[in-house]
Order: C-alpha cells, then structure tokens, then sequence
C-alpha cells in the first residue's frame, strides 16, 4: 500500500492503479459566476482497494465522482480508468466504459419512478448490455443474494414512491452491484440508513472490495464508516488535503 504521504504515483514494482486521478480541476460556471469545485486533485487507487472520501458539503466529492465516473468532464488534470485517459475516449467510447466497468450508487438514488425496484435492478443489467454481441444473462443467484442482504426482497415489485428512503437507497446499491462492476462509485450509500442496514452495506462493500477485487470508492459523512476502508481521502474547499490510513 502507498504511504499516507504519497498522492500519485504508486511505487514501481506495483500493480498498475485502476485509477490515476493528476491534477484534477473542475470550474462550474453559470453567466459570469465561477464556482472553483475541485483543484489540483492528485491521487491513485489500486485494483480491490476501498477508499474513503470525507469532508465538509460543498468540499467538492460528488464532483470528484461525476469525473471518476465520466458524467462531466475535468477542466484540467487528466483521469486514467486501467490506464485509459477519458478525454481520449468519444462520448460513445465513454459511455460504454461507465456502462460496463463502473456501478454508480448516486447521493440522490436516481430510480427511475415508473418502474419497480425489481425493474430498476434489471434495466442496469440491460443497459450494461446494450450494443453487446452476446447478451448475459442476468445473474439471478447474485440478485438473490444481493436483495436477501439488503433486505429488500419482499419490496421487489414496488415502484420508488412507495418505497423508504432508505429501502430506495438499498436498491440503488443493488443495482450498482448486479453486473459485477471492476469499480464501486458509492455516494453516501449509508446515508439514509439506520445501524443495522448501514453495517449490512458497509459489509457489503467490504466483502465486494476484499473478496471480489473490485475497487470501492465511498463518500461518506460517518466517520465511522469512514474507518471500515484502506484509506481516507481528506477533502476540503476542492482541495485533497490528506490521505489517512484506515483500519482496512
Ligand atoms: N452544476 C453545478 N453548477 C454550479 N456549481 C456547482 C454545481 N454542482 C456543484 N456545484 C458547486 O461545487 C461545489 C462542490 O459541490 P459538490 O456537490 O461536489 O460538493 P460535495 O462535497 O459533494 O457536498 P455534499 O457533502 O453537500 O454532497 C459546491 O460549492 C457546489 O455548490
Ligand atoms: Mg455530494
């Protein structure tokens, strides 16, 4: 694992990042107002990894995420995914990279309101799908296993107004994790959650990060949570400030 003081480049003789973030900087503009969302964030994360991100509203996180996950693009730095600069890709290239390697659980849920849980589960799988030769199959034991977990199973085939906040946040993370993404972009996936479903998700990454080789990104406001990761990325004012070692 990189040392606390190290923010880019991982040390030779190690596996390649999944993700190299250089010098990332985004400026929200409106009319004449510029709104400086993210500077000079500099950072890598290695295939499997959990990390963190933590800091006051307005630090700049989901921002961070909207450009991991190519939904915008940086103003300046550059953003590798498995070496692949996302500014060289075309927006279809993009696209279909975001579709196949990356799962989203987004801080407002973002379910489609006129399909059910079950439906908002399944449309990822066939979007992921989309375009491809052969089409997979969905992978109905690990949907099982995944809504058992989240205990949702019984609220399948109900549409989001009829679900919790939190039961809609559980689905949003199931459909992050139905086809298997090679990275995890979860923001605040525990945020509407009491302590017993909080712990299940939080496991889930874990297990997901740990047994799975899949790469999890989680902001989060609990600083409990924070700590079941390998590392904390520190943000304030569109800065990254510190990286600090979690109990992993
Ligand atoms: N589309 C936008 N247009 C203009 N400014 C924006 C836009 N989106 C975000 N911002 C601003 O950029 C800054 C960073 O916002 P961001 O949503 O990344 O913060 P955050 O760390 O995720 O906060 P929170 O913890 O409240 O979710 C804030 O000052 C916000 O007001
Ligand atoms: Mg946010």
């Amino acid at each position: 694992m990189e040392s606390t003081h190290s923010t880019s480049q991982p040390a030779s003789g190690q596996t390649p990042p999944i993700i190299l973030a250089q010098d990332l900087g985004k400026t929200y503009r409106s009319g004449k107002l510029e709104v400086p969302a993210l500077r000079k964030v500099s950072f890598s994360v290695a295939p499997g990894e959990f990390v963190s991100i933590v800091g006051p509203s307005g630090s700049g996180k989901s921002t961070l995420f909207y450009i991991l996950g190519g939904l915008t693009s940086a103003t300046s730095g550059s953003i590798l995914i498995d070496g692949v600069d996302f500014a060289s890709l075309t927006d279809a290239e993009r696209t279909k990279m975001r579709r196949s390697r990356i799962g989203f659980v987004f801080q407002r849920f973002n379910l489609l309101p006129t399909l059910s849980a079950m439906g908002n589960i399944e449309i990822a799988h066939d979007i992921a799908n989309l375009g491809a030769p052969h089409k997979a199959e969905l992978d109905r034991p690990l949907l099982k296993h995944l809504t058992q977990l989240l205990g949702i199973e019984g609220r399948l085939h109900h549409r989001p107004n009829e679900l919790s906040g939190g039961e809609q946040q559980r689905v949003a993370i199931a459909r992050a994790l139905i086809n298997r993404p090679a990275i995890i972009l979860a923001d605040e996936p525990t945020g509407n959650l009491d302590t017993k479903n909080s712990d299940a998700v939080l496991h889930m990454l874990r297990q997901s990060s740990r047994e799975l080789n899949q790469t999890v990104l989680m902001i989060t406001h609990n600083p409990e949570a924070a700590r079941i990761a390998d590392r904390i990325l520190h943000m304030r004012d569109g800065e990254l400030t510190h990286i600090e070692d979690g109990k992993g």
